[in-house]
């Protein structure tokens, strides 16, 4: 664990060693420690990236930020948005970029590509076609000065939070390299409860970009797994025209919205070579397939128990009490 520590920090900057000594810290999920920095659990170098994306990056008016908890359906929010938005130059569904690149790919994250030195990606930006489309984990109170007070679009999505553990904890439980353990459902589910996981706690993300949808309705989209999934049509042309391309009457009865809706779903997407035998990432490779598993409303319920369901409803209705936010967290047709 300490080898795999220092070969984790070896990857820092003088500065980032020295701020990270000065962090509150606990057990990570896939790194030896998550640090506590402005109020969200992080592994060292995510603070690195994060804090060189907040020093330097300049955004444009046209961008476009997708922001999310991370298994909250971020991959599909991201294959939407890039579909919708990059129609213009992408008119074929035969031969679209995202039957051959993962979305993930397509819409790269500040903090997990872009500003990660261990990709060191940001040489690519001044290259990047307009209007960019970024992804992100990080809090709204974390984004980048210019990003909160442009004009750039936000869309973050946030899923009930009982699926949002548990497609976590799977996905952890692949990826995590061979000197951690793999961590045990019970383990992992009193971290979650505390808020400690990656970009957690989870609840203080989501209240963050929920509070500032409301106050800033025309900057933040605020959307939910639950309801994309109930009318997706409906939150395509949402989305469309919260960022300014709303559909035409013309685009409309061509059918357009419904060949974006087929491209990006979840059994398409899945079956695809790329997402089925795909790779991601420079330093530590994740398969593509990952990221695509069940994509169901209320899985949690094969996994957790009642006294997990009882504890974790606790918290939640009393970290979102007052918010006027709730979830769904069953599909509608498994309701009592
Ligand atoms: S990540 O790592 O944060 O980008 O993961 P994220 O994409 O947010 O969440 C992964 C879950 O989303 C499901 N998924 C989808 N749902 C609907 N449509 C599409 N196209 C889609 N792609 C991925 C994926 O299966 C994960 O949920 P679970 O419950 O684990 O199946």
């Amino acid at each position: 664990m300490d080898e795999q520590k220092v070969s984790e920090e070896k990857k820092l900057s003088q500065d980032c060693k020295e701020l990270i000594i000065s962090l509150p810290r606990e057990k990570g999920w896939l790194t030896s420690y998550l640090y506590l920095f402005q109020g969200f659990w992080y592994s060292s170098t995510e603070i690195q990236a994060i804090n060189t994306f907040q020093n330097h990056f300049q955004a444009k008016d046209n961008d476009i930020v997708v922001a999310s908890v991370p298994k909250s359906g971020t991959t599909w929010l991201k294959a939407l948005t890039f579909a919708i938005v990059k129609r213009q130059y992408f008119p074929s569904f035969e031969n679209h970029p995202l039957l051959v690149f993962n979305p993930h790919e397509l819409v790269p994250p500040f903090e997990l590509v872009i500003y990660d030195e261990t990709n060191w990606q940001v040489h690519e930006l001044p290259k990047m076609p307009e209007p960019r489309i970024f992804g992100t984990h990080i809090p709204f109170t974390s984004l980048a000065k210019s990003i909160r007070e442009s004009n750039t679009k936000i869309i973050y999505i946030c899923r009930n939070l009982f699926d949002t553990f548990i497609s976590t904890w799977l996905f952890v439980n692949k990826i995590v390299p061979e000197f951690l353990p793999r961590l045990p459902l019970e383990e992992a589910f009193e971290r979650y409860c505390k808020g400690i996981i990656g970009f957690g706690p989870s609840w203080n993300h989501i209240l963050g970009y929920w509070r500032e949808s409301i106050a800033r309705p025309d900057k933040v989209l605020f959307l939910k797994y639950e309801d994309i999934k109930e009318d997706v049509v409906f939150n395509v042309k949402k989305i469309a025209e919260f960022l300014g391309y709303p559909f035409t009457k013309e685009e409309e009865s061509s059918g357009i919205i419904e060949n974006i809706i087929k491209l990006c779903s979840f059994e398409n997407m899945k079956e695809l070579k790329v997402n089925k035998c795909g790779t991601m990432g420079k330093g530590r490779t994740i398969e593509n397939k990952y990221f695509f598993r069940k994509a169901e409303i209320g899985d949690w319920v094969n996994y957790l128990s009642p006294l997990m369901v009882e504890k974790l409803s606790k918290i939640i209705e009393e970290k979102l009490s007052g918010s006027d936010l709730s979830f769904r967290v069953y599909e509608l047709n498994h309701c009592t």
